[in-house]
């Protein structure tokens, strides 16, 4: 019976050692470089850093791999036992040398591996001297949300935006980082390593974008490079995506000015008008703008909703969804993991959780537990309405 079996396995490994070496060949040619969300494509001094270390590493590995392949084919082939020859080879116990020598080389080289990783582990986690650009960063279940400390309007209302992250190159940006629910990771991985985002704690990251990568395009758009949560956090987890946007320093400062300027409270009669109605109605609860119409200027739904840590530079709650000011300006929504046009935000609209996978039902607001946007059951009407809206806040 055993045998049999063996008979039949034989041709079956066969089958498919080919296949699976292609595949693997295939799946593993995504690992190049090419990818805009690479960390082998480093866009600034710090991940070069990380990918130097990485660089070393694998050169050192590879070394060893050749020699100990070479060593163990000519002991295969070598030392095989050829046909008449029964003599019995001469067996050995323990070899003083060639122990030692195993033992200290590895050492040896992991601690040349040590004085860099080390050197840069200090660099890469150090606050940054001298000037930098601070930036308060939340995340949550299933997105985040980005607070310019610096930047402020006539009234004293901090620069806040969603998912996309913009920031000048050739300047150090220093991240101060905490979660409201669950650890997140923020990972943006050609300008730094990833760092856990944990609830009731402060983290920080320094990022630098190498001085005209505002002009390079790698799949994006002009200047913009691809993060992701890189912790397992819930339903979305795959959807909590980000885009940092790199701009020349006058044009950061130009975004900066277009992002404090309130959004216009459309004129009556129009469809616009009408979703600024079912804004009100709707979206308040959990969602904030800042309008200026005839009355003056003043902020729609509430910003403060929960404590966070003190240690944030100067953000001190934090938002249930993200404020929708200059939504129309924003390339992506839901996570940065859809394009932001009239297709996706209709079915958005229409139902949140058909398109990313959320847990409305699960919400408990005075708890400050929010997972996901509610279907509201909008009117195409209403829906239509909206869209017209946001496209005019940008
Ligand atoms: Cu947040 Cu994964």
């Amino acid at each position: 019976m055993r045998a049999n079996d063996n008979k039949r396995s034989t041709p079956h490994r066969k089958r498919f050692g080919l296949p699976t070496l292609l595949f693997a060949s295939v799946a593993l040619a995504a690992c190049s470089g090419d990818g805009a969300q690479s960390a082998l494509d480093p866009q600034g001094p710090i991940a070069r850093d990380i990918d130097e270390l990485w660089d070393l590493v694998f050169v050192l590995a590879t070394i060893v791999f050749v020699l100990v392949m070479i060593a163990f084919f000519v002991a295969i082939i070598r030392f095989r036992a050829k046909k008449g020859d029964d003599t019995e080879p001469v067996q050995v116990h323990g070899n003083n040398a060639l122990e030692i020598t195993w033992t200290i080389l590895p050492a040896v080289i992991l601690a040349v591996i040590a004085v860099p990783t080390v050197q840069g582990i200090f660099d890469i986690r150090g606050e940054p001297e001298g000037e930098r650009l601070d930036i308060d960063v939340v995340g949550h279940q299933w997105w985040w949300e980005f607070t310019y400390p610096e930047y402020t309007d006539a009234d004293g209302r901090v620069l806040t935006t969603a998912n996309e992250l913009h920031i000048p190159s050739g300047e150090t940006v220093y991240l101060t980082m905490t979660s409201t629910d669950v650890i997140h990771s923020f990972w943006v991985p050609p300008l730094n390593g990833k760092r856990d985002v944990v609830p009731g704690n402060v983290s920080n990251l320094k990022l630098f974008a190498d001085p005209g990568i505002e002009n390079e395009d790698r799949g994006f758009g002009a200047g913009v490079i691809p993060g992701q949560c890189a912790e397992f956090c819930g339903l979305a987890h795959a959807d909590m995506r980000l885009r940092v946007f790199v701009h020349s320093p006058a044009d950061f400062e130009a975004w900066v000015a277009s992002q404090l300027e309130p959004a216009q409270i459309p004129a009556e009669g129009t469809l616009a008008a009408a979703g600024y109605e079912t804004f009100n109605l709707r979206c308040t609860a959990c969602h904030a703008a800042t309008v200026s119409g005839p009355e003056g200027v003043e902020v729609l739904g509430s910003t403060a909703f929960w404590p966070l840590p003190e240690a944030l530079t100067a953000t001190t709650e934090y938002a249930f969804a993200p404020n929708l000011t200059h939504f129309g300006g924003r390339t992506t929504f839901g996570g940065a993991s859809f394009d932001n046009v009239r297709e996706h935000l209709a079915q958005w609209l229409a139902n949140p959780a058909d398109l990313k996978p959320m847990d409305p039902d699960r919400n408990v607001i005075s708890e400050g537990r929010i997972l996901g946007m509610p279907n509201f059951g909008l009117s195409s009407q209403e829906i239509e309405g909206l869209i017209a809206l946001l496209e005019t806040w940008d």
